[in-house]
């Protein structure tokens, strides 16, 4: 996919709308994340030092139109050092600003026009602008005001972070290098169905792990105790089966898991074969066996994409063994120039993050839904009112 971009273009002393993507976690006034506010650095220096007028636009949260104070960008401006422009319609501040300046509007989710892509909403967001910048990838895969509705009123370009997540994710998409693993984990088939089909349809292999992978354990007849798994997903997982089988991928479902007889961090840990588990048993994690045969996987892989974690990783040590083990394979691999590794989701980003190898995977992306929707072969509608035509 070809995208206008800002490479190039003059922007001194313009007014320029820039869209990130500042969907932090925020804990008590504090980003514990700034992973996405990092990524967009290049695009802002870039404009900036190209002498630009700068006035970001970003959401925080859902809060559904409202004014609600508990979704202010307020954290994100102070931990930017940058001024908080308290209503994103207000245009007062354009008139101080010099060449290379930087502001932050607040929460564009406080008005109801922005989800509903509100065309007068667009207008009056994108008065006074001379372009908008889009480098918000994360949320590219909305029709919102800030991603689409400006785009028809101002000359709008890809900034760098979105450029360089299509073209990452364009290279292992279109032209991976076999074999080629993927690892999709997490929780819920319906959110993963089209993303499980997409990539049955290119991987030589097909790790399923997490809840997901208790669903397909559940489909194919074992018992999952008392676990979280979805009993009407049944006959989706099956034709997803079939589906990797007629596209000559092989699915690798858990052989075994990490099972407690409570859902607590501090339970007690057993490994199990699932003609061990009991209705009691509550899977927690991969098993090592499971998690043995999914490094061995990693480790034969010339591409690896991963997304999900594979049990409760934010319960480290014992319920993080098997997602971090992922994690080490996949650094390791990278490490050695053996392996190009994509990562993304949050969860699946924090995993990385929390055992200390996200900077050697090769490349890890922000976005979230959008990361899968995109590997999924969908039109993102922020993305394809940049095109090239
Ligand atoms: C994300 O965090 O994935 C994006 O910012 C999109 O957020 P949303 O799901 O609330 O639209």
């Amino acid at each position: 996919m070809k995208l206008r971009t800002i490479d190039g273009i003059d922007v001194r002393g313009k007014y320029v709308l820039l869209r990130d993507d500042f969907n932090v976690q925020i804990v008590d006034g504090k980003i514990t994340d700034a992973f996405r506010i990092e990524q967009s650095m290049p695009t802002i220096n870039a404009l900036r030092n190209a002498g630009a007028r700068i006035a970001i636009v970003a959401h925080l949260g859902r809060p559904k139109g409202s004014r609600n104070m508990e979704y202010t960008l307020a954290p994100v401006a102070k931990y930017m050092g940058v001024p908080l422009i308290p209503d994103c319609l207000d245009k007062d501040f354009m008139a101080n600003m010099h060449d290379g300046d930087v502001v932050l509007l607040e929460n564009v989710r406080f008005y109801a026009g922005e989800e509903e892509n509100d065309s007068d909403f667009a207008k009056r967001l994108a008065d006074g602008f001379d372009l908008f910048v889009n480098d918000a990838f994360a949320v590219s895969h909305r029709a919102h005001a800030s991603t689409v509705g400006v785009t028809n009123f101002l000359p709008s370009y890809a900034g760098k972070l979105l450029a360089s997540e299509i073209e990452q994710l364009d290279s292992v998409m279109e032209k991976p290098a076999h074999p080629f693993v993927a690892i999709v984990a997490g929780s819920k088939i319906s959110t993963k169905i089209g993303v499980l089909r997409a990539l049955a349809r290119i991987a030589d292999r097909l790790i399923i792990g997490g809840a997901l992978g208790t669903t397909f354990n559940y489909a194919t007849g074992a018992n999952v105790g008392n676990s979280l798994y979805e009993a009407d997903q049944k006959d989706t997982a099956l034709e997803i089966l079939e589906y990797a089988k007629a596209n000559n991928c092989e699915v690798l479902i858990p052989l075994d898991k990490g099972v407690a007889t409570e859902f607590a961090r501090d339970a007690v840990r057993t490994d199990k074969t699932f003609d061990k588990i009991t209705d009691n048993d509550i899977i927690l994690d991969a098993g090592v066996l499971t998690t043995a045969r999914d490094v061995d996987a990693i480790k034969s892989a010339a591409t690896v994409v991963w997304n999900g974690t594979v049990g409760m990783a934010e319960w480290m040590p014992t319920w993080s063994a098997g997602s971090f083990a992922i994690a080490r394979a996949m650094a390791e691999q990278t490490r050695a120039g053996k392996l190009k590794s994509i990562v993304g989701g949050g969860d699946t980003v924090a995993a990385l993050e929390a055992c200390g190898v996200k900077d050697d995977i090769s490349y890890v992306s922000t976005g979230g839904g959008a990361f899968l929707e995109y590997i999924e072969g969908r039109e993102l509608p922020g993305i394809a009112v940049l095109e090239e035509k």
